[in-house]
């Protein structure tokens, strides 16, 4: 080797290492995330966002909000005489984003997809499901293309019952399930077994109900590591044997009793999957924020009370779970939670006062937070740099590959209303960068250089992966972590989970490593599909990859 080479690289580690205590006075100082507009306007409100494997975000809002600020391509129109705004509409309510070029693509949803559910499946295909009007039995698929040339198919009458405020999830099997809706106390799959085979009734979506409120809808669905699924309604959970039908656990409520399921609007994650290759895996469950008991009835009055600065984690899986509750350092409605490729949560959009639905936010939450869930109680929320831009109903934020989250939506108006409103809609796209995407990090990040195309690997198997570190390697400091896209609406993201895999370093050479990652042992764990795939320093992710699970 060129000793000159050597001796420069030498120093500039030493170099490195002199300058570490100023960098982490700037990482701890000033980790507070960096905000950019993407695009000032995208023609429609991000209401709905879902991230595709092939670099591009699928997102729509409603069809019936009247015209949009997108046309729809080569002069084509939607001729729909059911639709209450506009039966002959020449303007999208569907765009495609594509995130390495930063362009919109406008697309043609045929019925209203307004306030609907859905999850990418296996195969990589988006499946969304019901909406609004004539879209409430509708099922649509969304299969990904490179060459502009795909758009949304539907299944007319796809569902059993209508699904209005849903929640889907990707089940192990490939199917999905879609739990409750409005007036919906039961829940179905796509697709189904037979033609014959119908909904399925939830009783807990009946006692959680109340009838003045459906403070129920779009409950919290989480596929537990046991294979059965976290269904959280109002204030309180089950565990629930899909199979079976059959309620194999009741949590306990909430503390408060206060409830954080649309319209109070608070959000959860399941928190990240450790050790996930064996032993017995414990899974953990985060509810941060929403409106107190009586708020909607409050805001109907106008009267916009104060959110709810209260987040509960729980162990799913425990002998005998208890709620642990903590205080953010803001009280917030309507807000997004996103996981991060490093396992930390972003708590980011809506309100610090009154409720989801129409007019009834006040009080932006500008400022995001971050929870590290591993930090010891007290020292797990940072609050980032605050956004311009007020994401209120209608808002939504989602993870993409390269470690930024994609902030869009806001409309609690029944159209486009851009003037004489206090919120008016938006049609902007952000990006949040939180801090570990900071220049000052750049030599500490790794970069995957293999696998180069997106692997195909089975449960339990060994996946070799090789990147690259500038700065010294702290091998104990690495993890893997495999996410899967969520589809998100209302403040929820259906189908988000992120796993951290167990690994193995070993140096290729100077400043190349390579990992060996064990895959999930099972399809409880990880439902088959496409995962991002994260290789994470000192909490500083890289890019990531696409692995699919199969
Ligand atoms: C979008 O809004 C701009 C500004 O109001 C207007 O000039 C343009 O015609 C609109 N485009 C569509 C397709 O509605
Ligand atoms: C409009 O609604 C009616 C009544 O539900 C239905 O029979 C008809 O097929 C719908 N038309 C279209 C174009 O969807
Ligand atoms: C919003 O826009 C619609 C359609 O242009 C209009 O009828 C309605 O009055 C507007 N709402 C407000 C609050 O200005
Ligand atoms: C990593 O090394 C440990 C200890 O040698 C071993 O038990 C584990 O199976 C290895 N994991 C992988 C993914 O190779």
């Amino acid at each position: 080797m060129n000793p000159t080479v050597n001796l420069s690289f030498l120093l500039q580690q030493l170099l490195i290492l002199l300058l570490l205590p100023c960098r982490w006075k700037i990482y701890t100082r000033a980790a507070v995330g960096k905000w950019e507009l993407l695009q000032s306007n995208i023609g429609i409100s991000a209401m709905h966002m879902q991230l595709l494997n092939n670099g591009k975000v699928i997102i729509f809002d409603r069809t019936d909000f009247g015209p949009s600020n997108i046309s729809l391509p080569n002069g084509k129109c939607r001729n729909d005489p059911n639709d209450t705004a506009l039966p002959i509409d020449c303007t999208a309510h569907s765009v495609e984003y594509d995130i390495a070029l930063n362009t919109i693509r406008p697309l043609m949803v045929l019925t209203d997809v307004w306030c609907s559910s859905g999850a990418v499946m296996s195969d990589g295909v988006l499946l969304q499901t019901g909406g609004f009007n004539d879209g409430e039995h509708a099922v649509r698929t969304y299969k990904p293309c490179n060459d502009n040339s795909c758009d949304w198919q539907e299944i007319k009458n796809g569902l059993a019952q209508r699904r209005w405020y849903a929640t889907n999830h990707l089940l192990p099997d490939g199917r999905q399930i879609v739990i409750g809706g409005r007036r919906q106390f039961n829940y179905e799959f796509y697709p189904k077994k037979s033609s014959a085979e119908k909904a399925y009734n939830l009783p807990f979506l009946v006692q959680t109900n109340d009838p003045r409120i459906e403070n129920n809808l779009y409950p919290f669905v989480f596929l537990n590591v046991d294979g059965n699924l976290f269904i959280f309604a109002n204030n309180r959970a089950i565990l629930f044997d899909y199979m079976k039908g059959v309620v194999v656990r009741t949590y306990p409520a909430v503390p408060g009793g206060d409830p954080r399921s649309y319209p109070s609007t608070g959000s959860a994650v399941l928190l990240p999957l450790k050790n996930v290759h064996g032993g017995a895996i414990g899974a953990e469950v985060l509810v941060c924020g929403g409106a107190p008991k009586g708020a909607y009835i409050n805001a109907q009055n106008g009267n916009f009370v104060g959110a709810l600065n209260t987040c509960g984690r729980i162990h799913i899986t425990d002998s005998n779970p208890a709620w642990v509750m903590e205080t953010m350092p803001q009280a917030r409605v309507m807000g997004d939670m996103v996981i991060l490729p490093n396992g930390d949560v972003l708590i980011i959009n809506g309100a610090s006062k009154g409720t989801a639905g129409w007019e009834f936010g006040r009080d932006p939450v500008l400022s995001p937070v971050i929870y590290r869930p591993d930090n010891g109680i007290g020292s797990r929320f940072e609050v980032q740099n605050p956004s311009t831009t007020p994401r209120m109903y209608h808002s939504s934020a989602i993870l993409l590959y390269d470690g930024r989250v994609l902030v869009g939506g806001s409309n609690p108006h029944t159209y486009y209303n851009f003037t004489r409103v206090t919120f008016p809609t938006d049609l902007t796209l952000e990006a949040f960068s939180p801090s570990y995407l900071n220049p000052n990090y750049a030599n500490m990040r790794p970069r995957i250089v293999s696998p180069v195309s997106q692997p195909t690997i089975g449960y339990g198997q060994l996946l070799v992966v090789q990147f690259t570190v500038s700065s010294m390697l702290n091998k104990n400091l690495i993890k893997v972590t495999i996410v899967a896209p969520s589809f998100t609406t209302h403040s929820f993201s259906m189908n988000q989970r992120l796993l951290v895999l167990s690994q193995n370093v070993t140096v290729l050479g100077k400043s190349t490593y390579q990992v060996r990652v064990l895959t999930p042992g099972s399809g409880n764990l990880a439902p088959r599909g496409y995962y991002l795939l994260f290789v994470v320093h000192e909490d500083i992710p890289s890019d990531g990859i696409w692995i699919q699970i199969k």
